[in-house]
């Protein structure tokens, strides 16, 4: 494959949010779904995640499971994989504390998006993009000319990509097809609201067209169900 293999991690509620009204950061999982996540996240060369949920959150969550980082060590990974970001418009707020923490940063971004951060420190690195407007025509959302970005960071080094939401992200990669499985964590509760983010935003599809998934494996770890599914094509 001439692009990382791509694994979006994503908790939602029982009727499929993945945060409430208000957009607040999501910390409606346990502690059981926190590690699952930084598991899934140790596996990555990098992850990469939309300006909604870095402006939601104001971090990364890094790894610091001590197994997890000897794992990376053994594996020749370096500690932390490279975080992300993806916006289009790269208007992010230096202040916030992702750009304080201990992990390398990259930002995926437009021409326009890219001009702030140009002669700046904080991201080690900036891909540009156009925007791909077929893409955004047919998934009413954002889009990256993703083929070209995928194989610039496969020849990066990236094998491994972790996809950490939000909603409009996840939606323009499976718009081009470019997902290959998800987990998902059910959490135990509602918060309902017809505005409310779920985990694939954009235009959506009809029946036919809806993306097809192969249940790999189904855990219950207390009150959450931790769903591990494969993308057919
Ligand atoms: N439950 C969970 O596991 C989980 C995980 C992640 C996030 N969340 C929640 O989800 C909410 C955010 O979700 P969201 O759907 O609003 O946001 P999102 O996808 O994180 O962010 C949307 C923004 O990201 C940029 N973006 C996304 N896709 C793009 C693309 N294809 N091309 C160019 N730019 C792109 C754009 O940034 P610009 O505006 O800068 O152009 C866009 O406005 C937050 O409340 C967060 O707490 C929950």
């Amino acid at each position: 494959m001439n692009r990382p293999q791509t694994t979006v991690v994503l908790g939602m509620t029982a009727d499929g949010k993945i945060t409430d009204k208000a957009l607040s950061p999501a910390r409606f999982g346990s502690q059981a779904d926190k590690l699952h996540l930084e598991r899934q996240i140790s596996f990555a060369d990098a992850v990469i995640f939309g300006a909604g949920t870095l402006r939601s959150y104001g971090t990364t969550l890094p790894i610091t499971n001590l197994e997890l980082l000897e794992t990376r060590k053994e594996h020749s990974q370096q500690p932390q994989p490279f975080q992300i970001v993806c916006s289009a418009s790269g208007k992010l707020n230096p202040q916030l504390r992702f750009f304080s923490q201990p992990v390398p940063r990259w930002l995926l971004t437009t021409p326009t998006g890219a001009e702030f951060w140009r002669e700046r420190t904080e991201f080690e690195r900036i891909i540009v993009s156009r925007s791909d407007r077929h893409q955004e025509q047919i998934a009413n959302s954002l889009s990256m000319e993703w083929d070209s970005i995928l194989s610039q960071l496969k020849q990066l080094g990236i094998d491994k990509l972790a996809i950490l939401g939000g909603g409009q992200l996840i939606a323009s990669l499976l718009a081009v097809d470019v997902v290959d499985e998800f987990y998902l964590t059910i959490c135990p509760v509602i918060f309902g609201g017809k505005d409310t983010p779920t985990a694939v935003e954009g235009r959506g599809w009809l029946q036919q067209q809806g993306r097809k998934l192969e249940l790999v494996s189904v855990k219950q770890v207390d009150q959450e169900v931790f769903l591990h599914y494969k993308t057919i094509r």
